[in-house]
């Protein structure tokens, strides 16, 4: 739940600088849930409805989508190659959304779409480490030791990788690749790719299955969903 002072969101609002909404505060102008309020500083949450001198008051809406990202799409806001974007997806909604983090462009799976900036801050915030699930078709089969170094920890780009949990789903002997899934809480660029290829083995395709506590269950590639109020909730209690 995020909670802002009752003069800040009147001003973000464009109804009045925040020193005349100050004003109107004081001067019992002003509502919130039906109820007259006059304490500077009050905090109210994102679903407050507020009114000035009866008004209600037009707030931006926060909104976040869980997607079902498809391989070949690139997860920036516009692309120089005229390649599809994963904003593309939601041009018929009436606010502009954003990826929290990226996907590579091959990468399929689960990415949120947002325009809360708290929200997208503090889920990529390394401090938060949200638990990420990949799943990887690799090239060749992890040897028992490669699977211990992933899950200590590797080298790249100058940078050792937090522990991990890797667990092989499947084994294709006959095409020499294996399908691993690979739990992590880090979010550096290629990072998945990078850390196999640390072993030595190559990704093949690469999909996103879990993010946090939610899933792609019930959606098919290309499709969204807007997450609730209480999944966004609990997003915000990420520890
Ligand atoms: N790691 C990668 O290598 N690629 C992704 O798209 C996500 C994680």
């Amino acid at each position: 739940m995020t909670l802002q002072r009752l003069q800040k969101v009147i001003a973000e609002a464009g109804i009045a600088s925040r020193r005349k909404a100050e004003k109107m505060i004081t001067e019992g102008r002003v509502t919130v849930d039906g109820e007259i309020v006059t304490k500077l500083g009050t905090k109210v949450e994102t679903f407050s409805n507020i009114t000035v001198d009866g008004e209600p008051i037009e707030r931006e809406s926060l909104h976040t989508y869980l997607f079902y990202k498809p391989r070949g799409v690139i997860s920036t806001a516009s692309d120089d190659k005229g390649r599809k974007t994963v904003v593309d997806y939601f041009s018929d909604l009436p606010y502009r959304l954003y990826p929290v983090g990226r996907l590579d462009y091959d990468t399929s799976g689960l990415l949120l779409m947002t325009n809360d900036g708290e929200l997208a801050n503090l889920l990529m915030h390394p401090r938060n480490k949200v638990a990420k699930v990949y799943v990887a078709r690799i090239e060749g089969q992890l040897l028992p030791e490669e699977s211990k170094k992933l899950a200590r920890g590797v080298e790249f780009d100058h940078h050792k990788s937090a522990p991990a949990k890797v667990k092989v789903i499947r084994t294709d002997k006959k095409r020499n690749r294996q399908i691993v899934q690979l739990t992590i809480h880090e979010g550096h660029y290629h990072q998945v790719k990078n850390m196999f290829k640390a072993v030595n083995h190559q990704v093949e395709k690469l999909a996103r299955e879990k993010y946090s506590f939610l899933t792609l269950d019930g959606l098919v590639s290309g499709k969204y969903r807007e997450l609730t109020h209480e999944e966004v909730d609990r997003l915000k209690r990420v520890d």
